[in-house]
């Protein structure tokens, strides 16, 4: 039986991927930070699915060190991962700092995932199909990665640019994965404009509002889900590496910047240095 976390999978898209992987026959683990909530939703996709292998378990990836004792609990508990899914994430309107003293955007929507990986890369390459499938957007076709907002914030602090610049790390980290570990198929997607709370969360009520408004024209999560669901099972997928999938799953250009290797190295080199007190 293969086995996939998916970080996120208490909620919107990341609930349905994990029901569709494990519809398909896989051990899925809902990673997330709210533990009665994870437990909740196993419980409810356990129904759902007819199947008993779903487990939820707590990782908050605002905090470098729920993270470490996330990936240590999960290594003695499963011993083994085919796919990792790092589908968490948050959007906000407001400056926040996470636990280790990053933007909030930048260090749950990259930062966090770059530690994850770093400690679970080991399980993956035992497998004979390791993937690793990351939910970024279109949105990241307008992301500017800034080093110095990282932990900072400079001037009036703008939500949606910091979400652009997060999502554009989470291509960049693909790329730049898929380049140095080609052994594992690493992917990176836009689900779609989907129907999910995540601008309802910790934003202006004007832009929760407008969120709310729009949701009638938004793809249901069960659609939203399907790309990370192709992308982490179809076989032929297999060993493909270093794509950008759109919500039809069609094969997309990603933006320019996300192409470049000078800016991934150099957003590589900084994201190991500042994880690397956790990766023992
Ligand atoms: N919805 C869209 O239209 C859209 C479009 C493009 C890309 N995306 C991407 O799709 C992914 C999933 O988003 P969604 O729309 O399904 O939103 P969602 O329903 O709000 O789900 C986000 C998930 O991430 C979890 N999360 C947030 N902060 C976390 C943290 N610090 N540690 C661990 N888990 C955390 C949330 O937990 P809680 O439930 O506790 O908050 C939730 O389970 C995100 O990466 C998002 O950027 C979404």
């Amino acid at each position: 039986m293969k086995t996939t976390i998916i970080t996120g999978g208490s909620s919107g898209i990341g609930k349905y991927t994990a029901l569709g992987l494990a519809q398909k026959g896989f051990r899925v683990i809902i990673a997330s930070r709210n533990e009665k909530k994870n437990q909740d939703v196993a419980e409810a996709l356990r129904k759902d699915s007819g199947t008993k292998h779903i487990y939820g378990m707590e990782l908050n990836l605002a905090s470098f060190r729920s993270i470490r004792a996330f990936a240590k609990s999960f290594a003695q508990r499963f011993g083994k991962l085919d796919v990792l899914v790092n589908n968490a994430g948050l959007y906000t309107s407001d400056f926040q700092l996470t636990e280790d003293g990053f933007e909030m955007q930048i260090g749950v929507n990259h930062f966090g995932h770059f530690l994850l990986t770093e400690l679970l890369r080991n399980l993956l390459e035992q497998s004979n199909d390791p993937r690793l499938v990351v939910v970024s957007s279109i949105s990241h076709l307008k992301g500017k990665i800034d080093f110095d907002s990282f932990r900072q914030k400079k001037g009036k602090y703008k939500g949606l640019q910091a979400y652009e610049q997060s999502k554009l790390a989470n291509a960049l980290f693909t790329l730049e994965h898929a380049r140095r570990y080609p052994q594992i198929a690493a992917n990176f997607l836009h689900p779609g404009t989907v129907r999910t709370p995540i601008a309802n969360k910790h934003s202006k009520w004007w832009i929760s509002l407008g969120w709310t408004l729009l949701k009638p024209f938004m793809i249901s999560p069960e659609k939203g889900a399907q790309t990370s669901i192709f992308l982490a099972s179809d076989p032929s997928l297999k060993g493909q590496s270093g794509g950008y999938y759109d919500d039809k799953q069609r094969k997309r250009n990603p933006a320019p910047l996300a192409k470049d290797k000078t800016l991934a190295k150099t957003l590589w080199a900084y994201s190991l240095k500042a994880v690397k007190p956790y990766l023992t």
